[in-house]
């Protein structure tokens, strides 16, 4: 595991999800790492931490890498759909529309926020295997597309569109894919909550035909997230053209394709990603050649990426707090020391929900030579809370600036105020400037929902 900056990656040639760093990292006169030309031990001193720091540059090259390597590779129409419970906020939303991206969103609050931030129904897609039926009115008021997930929601959205207000949507089929991830982030196998199962298509696509007023405009699958290999995506190009054809037999008016999210990023020295081109051209050509074979007329493709668009791009800047040495023993023969830190599982949940791993270094001496042995802990009152186990780091002390590297996705998205810890602030950063994009919470926001009857005043 790398803990020193050594050499940042050449800003042209590196697709943003292999990269550890923000493309723009380096390590600028003072000594200290700099991202999107920010001083980052700066960017603490003037909004405190944890931060989250999300380098505008590295988002937007990883959205035009899927943009350009469609256009360059897939003879047919394409759109890229940024998945945006990977991170969900206004800029983001605005930054990913700014680049061309339509938003994938998968519930009210980020259809709202999608909304807010300016999307268009036509630039909106809403997810959800138990969409309720308050989501399934607002997304038909802004004429945003539905991924159909049951039978059950057709029969809801029948309900509840009119001449007026028809549905427009996807059927997200489950592909029967079972692809190489944690088991909590697989999705397209055959036991899954997610995506009608390929049984009851026949009674799915009956449905569809006898009710004209839902347009059924394509199909959608999504096999599962932080997959390195490419064969469960071209396995599922070959399923989605069978189904295709038994869609179109029924007189579905099928047009879109849309393959899902997935491609991984590189957390630790050791991931190895395939690019953002190597993954769309992977499925540019299986999707081409499993349609050609199958007689069929190439569709309109859509993905969905989340993770190797905002991952990479964004760091979480902590200060060191004190340290615990546990001296060497029969069961620790090299003993434990401990350093802590101002966040943890409340700001970045992955290594106690998954196992996640993580690289760290210290951004006010990033070339320091990384010879210290430590274990980076949380303040949550939870031993669990253990960001990064066993990672070298160059003699940390009390008030170094801790950067832990490609925090972007489902950390912001999945952060909590357990211990009624305020969620921190993000800023986005680009060409030396910066700019706050989520305010830090404060105490009175913990309390705000708060209601304390009159009989328990004191
Ligand atoms: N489309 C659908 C229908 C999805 O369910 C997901 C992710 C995506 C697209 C985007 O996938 P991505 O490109 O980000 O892999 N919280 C977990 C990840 C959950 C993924 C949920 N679905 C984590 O922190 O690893």
């Amino acid at each position: 595991m790398v803990s020193t900056l050594g050499t940042p990656p050449s800003v042209k040639s590196v697709s943003p999800n292999q990269s550890l760093q923000p493309l723009t990292s380096r390590v600028n006169s003072q000594g200290h790492l700099e991202i999107g030309g920010c001083d980052v031990v700066e960017l603490v001193r003037q909004f405190g931490s944890p931060l989250y720091i999300l380098d505008e540059w590295t988002l937007r090259q990883a959205c035009r890498l899927y943009r350009d390597t469609w256009a360059r590779c897939y003879p047919g129409q394409s759109q890229v759909l940024y998945a945006t419970k990977a991170w969900n906020c206004l800029a983001i939303c605005a930054l990913a529309l700014q680049e061309g991206l339509g938003l994938d969103v998968a519930s009210g609050g980020e259809l709202y926020t999608a909304l807010q931030a300016g999307a268009r129904g036509e630039e909106l897609y809403l997810h959800g295997n138990a969409k309720s039926a308050e989501e399934l009115a607002m997304a038909l008021e802004v004429g945003c597309t539905l991924v159909a997930d049951s039978l059950y929601e057709l029969q809801q959205v029948a309900a509840l569109v009119t001449p007026e207000r028809p549905a427009r949507l996807l059927v997200r089929v489950n592909p029967g894919i079972d692809v190489h991830t944690h088991e909590y982030i697989r999705t397209g196998q055959t036991d899954s909550k997610f995506g009608i199962g390929q049984w009851q298509l026949p009674e799915v696509f009956d449905f569809l035909a006898a009710h004209p007023q839902l347009h059924c405009v394509g199909l959608h699958a999504h096999i599962g997230s932080q997959i390195f290999d490419l064969q469960g995506h071209r396995d599922l190009a070959g399923v989605l053209a069978q189904i295709w054809r038994q869609g179109l037999d029924r007189g579905l008016p099928l047009q879109e394709l849309n393959v899902g999210g997935g491609l991984g990023i590189r957390y630790v020295e050791s991931d190895d990603p395939p690019s953002i081109p190597e993954w769309v051209e992977a499925v540019a050509t299986a999707v081409r050649q499993s349609f050609t074979a199958a007689g069929l007329p190439l569709p309109k493709v859509l993905c969905e990426p989340g993770r190797s668009v905002i991952g990479p791009a964004a760091v979480t800047a902590y200060t060191l707090g004190g340290q615990k040495r546990i001296p060497p023993s029969e069961d620790l023969p090299e003993g434990r020391l401990y350093v802590t830190i101002d966040g943890g599982m409340s700001d970045n949940p992955r290594p106690i929900t998954y196992g996640a791993r993580y690289t760290a270094l210290l951004a006010n001496r990033p070339e320091a030579e990384a010879t210290q042995r430590v274990t980076v802990a949380g303040k949550h009152c939870e031993s669990g809370d253990v960001l990064l186990k066993d990672v070298l780091l160059p003699n940390p002390a009390p008030g170094d600036v801790l950067v832990v590297l490609a925090t972007g996705a489902y950390n912001y998205s999945m952060a909590s105020n357990y211990n009624r810890f305020p969620r921190p602030a993000a800023v986005l950063v680009n060409q030396g400037e910066v700019q706050l994009i989520l305010r830090r919470e404060t105490y009175a926001d913990l309390i705000r929902q708060d209601i304390l009857p009159e009989r328990l005043q004191r």
